[in-house]
C-alpha cells in the first residue's frame, strides 16, 4: 500500500510517501520545509508567520515528495493528514490540502492525531514493537506519557501542567541568551558543564501521578542567573548541565514509574526532545540498573521532529478513513 502523509501542525511543512509490505514500512520520500529560521529571529513561534509559510511551502513540498518517491497521483492508495493538535492556521493548510486531494484524486483520507504520529515514528524502523508499551512524547509543545496496549489503544497517563519539556529548554536558553530553539545547544554546552554546580528543583518528581511541571525549574534558573554578575561561558555550561540533569531526571523517573506499574515491554520516545542523546543514555542506564527486560525505541533524528512519514505510518497501523466532508482541523485535539 502507498500512503501520502501530510503534516503541517506547527512550523514544519512536510509531505511523505511510504510503501507498506505486510507490516514493514519503507519511506520513499520525506520532504520537510521549515519556517524555523524566521522564528529564530523572534525567539519563538509566531502563529501567523508559521501559517503564512505553510501556505507558501505546501504545494512545492507535496510536488517534491511525489517526485522524490517517483510516484504519480494514480499510484497513491490513501492520504493521511494531521488534523490536530497544533496551531489552527497551520493545521488548516494541511487539512484543506488533503481534503482537496482526496476529493480530486478520489482517495481514502485518514485524519491523524499529531501525537499518535510521534508515537508511530518508532514503528517505521521497528514495526514489531511489543505491547504493552509506554510512550513519552516530548517536544516544544507537548510532554505526555501514554500507555499503549495495542495499536490504537492508547491511554493518556499524564502530561505537563505548565511548560513542555522542549519549552523549558527554550525558555531557559533565552535566559542564557542562547538562540531559539535552545534544546540542541543546551545539550552541547552541557557536555562541558558540571552537573553538581547548581541544585535546581525537579518539580513533581515524587508525585503520585504521571504529571510534569517545568515552570518552577525555569523560575529557579532565572533567580540564579539574576544573581550572577559575570555570566561567562563556564557558568553558562554549568547551568546548561544542571538544567538538563533536572529535566531528564524527571522525564526518566516518571516514565519508569509507569513502566513498573503497567509492566510494559517497550518504551517509545518521540518529539524533538527525543533527539537528545543524554536522554537516551539515561534511559539505557536506568533500564540496565533495574535489570528490566525492556526495549527502548527512539526514532532517528529526522523522524523525532515533525514529519509526514510518521503521520502516514500512524494511518497505516490505524487505518480508519473518514469522508473528507466530515474532517476539520482541531487545534485542541488530545488523547481519548
Ligand atoms: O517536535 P519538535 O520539532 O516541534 C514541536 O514542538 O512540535 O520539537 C522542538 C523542540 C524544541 O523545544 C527544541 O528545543 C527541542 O525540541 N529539542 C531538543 C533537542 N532537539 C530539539 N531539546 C533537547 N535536546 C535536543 N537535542
Ligand atoms: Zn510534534
Amino acid at each position: 500500500m502507498i500512503i501520502l502523509g501530510l503534516e503541517t501542525s506547527c512550523d514544519e511543512t512536510s509531505a511523505s510517501v511510504i510503501e507498506t509490505t505486510n507490516i514493514n514500512i519503507k519511506v520513499l520520500s520525506n520532504t520537510i520545509a521549515t519556517s524555523l529560521p524566521l522564528h529564530s529571529k523572534t525567539g519563538g513561534i509566531i502563529p501567523e508567520t508559521a501559517a503564512r509559510e505553510q501556505l507558501k511551502f505546501i504545494i512545492p513540498v507535496l510536488e517534491k515528495s511525489l517526485s522524490d518517491a517517483k510516484m504519480s497521483e494514480n499510484q497513491i492508495d490513501a492520504i493521511a493528514v494531521t488534523y490536530g493538535p497544533g496551531l489552527i492556521g497551520s493545521l488548516l493548510v494541511g487539512v484543506e490540502t488533503a481534503k482537496t486531494l482526496a476529493f480530486a484524486w478520489k482517495k481514502p483520507l485518514i485524519p491523524v492525531n499529531h501525537l499518535f504520529g510521534h508515537i508511530y515514528a518508532n514503528f517505521i524502523e521497528n514495526p514489531k514493537i511489543r505491547f504493552p508499551a509506554v510512550a513519552l512524547i516530548v517536544s516544544g509543545g507537548h510532554t505526555d506519557l501514554v500507555l499503549i496496549k495495542d495499536h490504537g489503544k492508547i491511554k493518556w497517563l499524564g502530561g505537563t501542567r505548565d511548560d513542555a519539556a522542549g519549552e523549558a529548554y527554550d525558555k531557559i536558553g533565552r535566559l542564557l541568551n542562547l538562540p531559539y530553539p535552545a534544546g540542541p545547544i543546551i545539550e552541547q554546552l552541557a557536555k562541558q558543564g558540571d552537573t553538581k554546580a547548581y541544585t535546581f528543583p525537579r518539580p513533581m518528581i515524587g508525585s503520585k501521578d504521571f504529571d510534569f511541571s517545568f515552570s518552577g525549574l525555569k523560575a529557579s534558573v532565572a533567580r540564579e542567573v539574576a544573581t550572577i554578575k559575570n555570566l561567562d561561558d563556564k557558568k553558562i555550561a554549568d547551568i546548561c548541565a544542571c538544567t538538563q540533569e533536572a529535566i531528564i531526571g524527571v522525564l526518566v523517573r516518571k516514565t519508569l514509574k509507569a513502566v513498573k506499574k503497567y509492566k510494559v515491554k517497550s518504551i517509545l520516545l518521540g518529539g524533538g526532545v527525543a533527539a537528545n542523546e543524554k536522554l537516551r543514555e539515561q534511559f539505557e542506564l536506568e533500564i540496565r540498573n533495574l535489570e528490566l527486560e525492556i526495549s527502548l525505541f527512539v526514532p532517528e533524528k529526522s523522524l523525532c521532529t515533525d514529519n509526514g512519514a510518521m503521520i502516514a505510518a500512524a494511518a497505516f497501523f490505524n487505518y480508519e478513513p473518514v469522508d473528507w466532508k466530515k474532517i476539520s482541523a482541531n487545534p485542541e485535539l488530545y488523547f481519548d
